[in-house]
């Protein structure tokens, strides 16, 4: 016990001493510059390669942080090494009057993939291995499919223009065209023009009129599951689920079904992932990653499929809220705001 403390101790103290190397190194000739670059990022032998490897020695709680700290000691190194490359380059087209063509090409920065279309891809390629198709639905919605077929009542306060983003307000010909506040309409557009079985996944963004803050912002994305044939349980579907908590958040992840209500599933449920978390008081706490529940016999008769012959599961999650997790995001609206040296740390 106490070597293994030595031990995350030493791995911490590596990289502290690491990140004062990373400053005060001079960087005054193109050599000590090559030289820097080799010492750091050398896929091999590099610094930060070394680091990495020491993860293991961290507190499991711990990783992540410590994984992300070395990402961002690394993008310093790049960062300095651009800056000493760009300044001696114009000292010597100073100088000489001229650009010396001798040296090594400027690297350009690699993009990498935002990290809700991470979460997203995770997400969907999960259920792709249980034979779900992935299908997609638009984001201007009518109120048919966002709302009346999924079995609200017509004064659900969902449909409030407090809630919903109206492009044309409830009229005399339709009951309003809106952007979806969620993806459950695609289960309808789907069921409308196919027969069972219907194994679908389908990804995508949705709108509401939401006061922004660090938890919520006026759009963001889900992911819809819906199944459909004859025979299909509540077993099934918390099977299924399980299988998807235990891919994204680890073998030993702790799940439970709470009963909640939506109007287009009967039973509903919520369902909760155990967050460890040793600073809170019982070492963690029960957080909501989607809702759930057996699709309403109402909603199945209502695209005109045989309720007594076929039954099936749905479900929906928000793929911002399970990238806050799995990536220790505390703040929704950084996902929006395009800063470089935030999506940097995604690469
Ligand atoms: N559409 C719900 C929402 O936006 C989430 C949801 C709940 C989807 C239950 C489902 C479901 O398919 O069965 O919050």
């Amino acid at each position: 016990m106490s070597e293994q403390k030595s031990s995350v101790d030493n791995a911490i103290a590596a990289l502290n001493d690491l990140k004062v190397e990373i400053e005060e190194t001079a960087l005054s000739t193109s050599q000590g510059v090559d030289d820097y670059r080799i010492r750091f990022l050398s896929r091999k032998q590099g610094q930060i390669t070394a680091l990495l490897k020491r993860i293991p020695e961290v507190a499991p709680e711990d990783r992540k942080k410590f994984g992300q700290e070395i990402n961002a000691a690394k993008a310093r190194v790049v960062a300095r090494i651009e800056e000493a490359t760009g300044e001696l380059s114009d000292e010597s087209d100073a100088s000489s009057g001229q650009v010396d063509l001798t040296l090594p090409g400027r690297a350009m920065a690699q993009g990498s993939l935002h990290p809700i279309t991470q979460a997203q891809r995770l997400i969907t390629r999960v259920f792709e291995n249980y034979g779900f198709e992935v299908a997609e639905g638009p984001e201007i919605e009518d109120d048919w499919h966002n709302f009346s077929a999924l079995n609200f009542p017509p004064d659900h306060p969902a449909r409030d223009m407090q809630d919903t983003f109206f492009i044309e307000p409830p009229g005399e010909e339709h009951g309003g065209i809106l952007l979806r506040t969620h993806t459950s309409p695609v289960q309808i557009r789907i069921m409308e023009n196919r027969e069972p079985p219907i194994r679908v996944i389908v990804p995508g963004r949705v709108y509401r009129n939401e006061a922004i803050s660090y938890k919520s912002y006026c759009l963001f994305h889900q992911v819809e599951g819906l199944y459909v044939d004859e025979g299909v349980t509540m077993a099934d579907l918390k099977q299924i689920l399980h299988a998807f908590a235990r891919t994204l958040f680890g073998e030993d992840v702790k799940m439970r079904f709470r009963p909640s209500f939506f109007p287009f599933t009967e039973p509903s449920a919520e369902v909760d992932i155990w967050w460890k978390d040793d600073a809170l008081p019982g070492g963690g706490r029960w957080m909501e990653i989607m809702g759930t529940g057996m699709v309403d016999p109402n909603v199945l008769e209502g695209v005109g499929i045989d309720s007594e012959r076929y039954t099936g599961y749905a479900f929906g999650m928000g793929i911002e809220r399970i990238a806050m997790l799995r990536y220790g995001i505390d703040d929704i609206r950084i996902l929006y705001e395009n800063d470089n040296r935030f999506l940097k740390q995604f690469s």
